[in-house]
């Protein structure tokens, strides 16, 4: 019994070594930094576990070492709880890696190579029976492995198996994980998911997104919270329709999928954000008993690899099949086909609050009819087809919370009359790119349907921005925004506008005013104490508003117009306050640049596009202006030249002048004899 005698010894040599390790043979140690129970080793190019750490560490983080393998035994931290491997090369932990941390409750092995050892990596893990957190992230692991991997792993409560290669799900893949809560299935190449999820009945969030699932039907999850299948293929999202229970579902992401229709939702639920932008939504209830569409094609059968197939009955006229959308707060549809909304649809939604409808093929909007909710906060109708809006003063009456309204990018060319006034919380309206006028003083002209052509902005005290960008706007009228406290006003793109003195009302609280592309000339901003942004491009402006300089201005824009210089006395005012200036698309002359080494050389401000910004040469030639040598201006480098040279005669030649009076004064006689000299000299014939 050679070895029992001697286990004592070794026993108590252990601490010993323990405390010598740190300092001799481990240098290890000293990668890493310890805070309370926390051992931080990330990024200190270790091939293994330190050891000598401390024995009462609870947390290890080992990321962006070099570590392959983990080897038996290698973790004799008795109360290590979190560890944490992320983008080391791991390729296997030997089965008995935690046979001193038994602990452990939190694992991340991110970004590593797992798919070579992941059988002996299973054994590892099984003996983690505490194990609640484990993220098995960019592993390349596929299906099987991933399955092996989670094999008896009954504590798992979050699951991360983002970017692997995991292509199809049934029944076997999760079978062991009763416990989790979350699982996280993003990027990998998913195509068909069966009855996976059915030994997980506390499942509560769920993201598939980046995958390849052409449909998800017979949707029974009723204790899912948060569903993220958004970034697939999916033309059909169809929950189970006979299931009485109320499913707890609160956020279902589709968006960027190929849904033809309106997803059949839960019949019962608390859904509140429904995401479905960028599909092909659109309503086709109006077309039910139509010849052309015989009410045959109402059933769809769907298949699976295991040639289990699942008869949905989507009655795909009935409007009930909408589900139960009662609690819907966001409804996000931008990007989508819908041409009008069924009867009684947004009404369904008493406590919408967002609803975004950007770039569809909507053409009227009837406020009456539609009766949206009252807590209704932004509506974004942009970039639709409108060319009607109908509201009667109870519809709008009933929009006490809109807030932020966005009709730009449609046909309009008449409002309700008094639309905007009656909305007591509207702080946004952007109007761009339709076809209003703004009302003369005297009258809000309303045709006999209560809609008028123009719109009368005055006396409207919530609203701070309004956008009328690309209106064909010719003349505002005098005190068309009196009594407005905006803070933004954009009048872009209205090519010949006059403004007169139409927004002196404004000059205390305006700090953003877009007159780019209006022709305008000659503005007096002085009065405009409170503006940071301006944007005064395409203006053919020959020189930079002197009552500028006065303002307080973050942001300018000062594009294609046709500045040859700012003078340095401006850009020397100018240049401490900006933050950003656009000075793009100007026929700068390249031989007077002082500005623009006082805006290179200010370092607070963002000359946005500097390498672009171009200059013209003598020759008329365009040149970018960064990179212009300024000796190549021959006109200013002569004069200069000129000026030193006649600098160092007018200097020079006096003294000249003496040296050479005194020269033939004092020495005539040297004179003579160099003369002399020359012509005593023999001449040879
Ligand atoms: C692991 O789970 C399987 C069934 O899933 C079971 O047969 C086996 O006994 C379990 N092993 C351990 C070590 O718990
Ligand atoms: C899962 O891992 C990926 C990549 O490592 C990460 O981006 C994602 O946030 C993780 N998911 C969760 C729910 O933490
Ligand atoms: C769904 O996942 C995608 C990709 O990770 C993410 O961009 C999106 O914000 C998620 N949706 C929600 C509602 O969280
Ligand atoms: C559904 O629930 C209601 C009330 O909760 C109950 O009366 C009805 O019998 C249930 N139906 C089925 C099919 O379970
Ligand atoms: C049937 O469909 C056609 C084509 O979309 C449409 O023009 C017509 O109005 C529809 N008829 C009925 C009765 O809805
Ligand atoms: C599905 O519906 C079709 C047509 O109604 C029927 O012929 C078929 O037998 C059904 N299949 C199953 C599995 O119910
Ligand atoms: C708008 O809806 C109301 C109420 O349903 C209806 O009376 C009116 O005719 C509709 N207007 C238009 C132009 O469709
Ligand atoms: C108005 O909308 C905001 C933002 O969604 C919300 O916080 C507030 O509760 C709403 N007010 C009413 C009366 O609905
Ligand atoms: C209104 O919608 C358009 C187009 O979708 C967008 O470009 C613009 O920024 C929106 N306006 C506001 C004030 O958000
Ligand atoms: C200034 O207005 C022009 C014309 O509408 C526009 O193209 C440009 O983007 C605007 N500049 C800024 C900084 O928004």
């Amino acid at each position: 019994m050679p070895v029992h005698g001697l286990t004592p010894i070794l026993l108590c040599l252990l601490p010993m070594w323990r405390i010598l390790t740190p300092v001799s043979s481990h240098p290890q140690h000293s990668r890493c930094q310890l805070i309370q129970r926390t051992a931080l080793c990330s990024y200190g190019k270790l091939t293994s576990v330190p050891a000598g750490l401390p024995d009462n560490i609870e947390e290890l983080q080992l990321n962006y070492n070099h570590i392959e393998t983990l080897q038996d035994n290698s973790l004799s931290y008795p109360s290590l709880s979190i560890l944490s491997l992320a983008c080391n090369s791991l390729e296997k932990l030997e089965s008995n890696t935690f046979q001193d941390s038994k602990w452990l409750e939190n694992l991340n092995l991110a970004n590593n190579n797992l798919y070579i050892g992941y059988q002996q990596t299973s054994h590892a893990l099984k003996t983690l029976s505490r194990l609640r957190v484990l993220d098995l992230s960019e592993n390349k692991l596929d299906e099987e492995m991933a399955t092996t991997l989670l094999q008896n792993l009954t504590s798992l409560e979050y699951l991360n198996l983002s970017g692997n290669l995991l292509q199809r799900l049934d029944e076997i893949s999760f079978r062991d994980l009763h416990q989790l809560k979350e699982l996280d299935l993003q990027r990998n190449i998913i195509f068909e998911i069966d009855n996976a999820f059915n030994s997980s009945p506390k499942l509560q969030r769920l993201n598939l997104a980046f995958n390849y699932l052409p449909c998800l039907t017979d949707f029974h999850m009723t204790q899912l919270v948060v569903l993220n299948a958004s970034h697939n293929f999916i033309e059909w999202f169809i929950s189970r329709p006979d299931l009485n229970d109320t499913f707890q579902l609160e956020t279902l992401d589709l968006s960027d999928n190929k849904l033809l229709f309106f997803p059949f939702l839960p019949e019962q639920s608390h859904l509140k954000n429904l995401y479905l932008s960028h599909n092909s939504v659109r309503f086709l209830e109006h077309l039910a008993g139509n010849a052309t569409f015989p009410k045959s094609a109402t059933t769809v059968e769907f298949y699976n690899m295991n040639k289990r197939v699942s008869n949905v009955t989507a009655k795909l006229w009935d409007e009930s099949l909408h589900g139960d959308i009662s609690s819907v707060e966001i409804l996000d549809l931008r990007a989508n086909q819908v041409d009008y909304f069924p009867e009684g649809f947004l009404q369904k939604m008493s406590a919408l609050s967002r609803l975004y409808m950007c770039t569809n093929c909507l053409e009227t909007l009837n406020l009456t009819s539609e009766q949206l909710s009252g807590s209704l906060y932004e509506l974004d109708v942009s970039n639709n087809r409108l060319n009607q809006i109908v509201a009667d003063m109870g519809a709008m009456a009933a929009l006490g919370n809109l807030t932020y309204l966005n009709l730009s990018l449609n046909d309009l060319d008449q409002l309700p009359s008094g639309l905007f006034s009656s909305l007591p919380s509207l702080r946004s309206v952007d109007l761009s790119y339709n076809n209003i006028d703004i009302c003369p003083p005297e009258e809000a002209e309303t045709s006999t349907d209560g809609n008028s052509a123009c719109v009368d902005w005055k006396n409207i005290e919530s609203l701070r921005q309004l956008y009328l960008k690309g209106c064909n706007l010719e003349k505002i009228p005098s005190f068309a925004f009196a009594g407005l406290s905006l803070t933004h006003l954009e009048l872009s793109d209205n090519p010949g506008l006059i403004v007169e003195e139409s927004f002196e009302s404004l000059s205390s609280t305006l700090q953003n005013l877009g007159l780019g592309n209006t022709q305008i000339q000659d503005f007096d901003f002085s009065h405009f104490q409170s503006l940071k942004s301006l944007n005064i491009s395409g203006n053919s402006l020959g020189h930079l508003p002197p009552s500028l300089l006065n303002l307080d201005l973050k942001v300018l824009d000062l594009r294609d117009n046709r500045l040859s210089t700012i003078p340095p006395g401006q850009a020397n005012v100018l240049a401490p306050k900006l933050h950003t200036v656009f000075l793009t698309g100007n026929p700068f002359n390249c031989c007077q640049t002082e500005w623009f080494r006082t805006f290179e050389t200010t370092e607070t401000i963002n000359v946005v596009g500097q390498s672009d910004i171009e200059c013209e040469d003598l020759y008329q030639t365009t040149r970018r202006l960064e990179n212009f040598q300024s000796f190549l201006c021959w006109e200013e480098g002569r004069e200069s030249i000129l000026w030193y040279i006649m600098l160092f005669l007018s200097i020079s030649l006096p003294f000249v002048g003496i040296l050479i009076v005194a020269f033939i004064t004092f020495k005539p006689k040297m004179l003579q004899k160099s003369i002399k000299k020359k012509c005593l000299k023999p001449t040879s014939y």
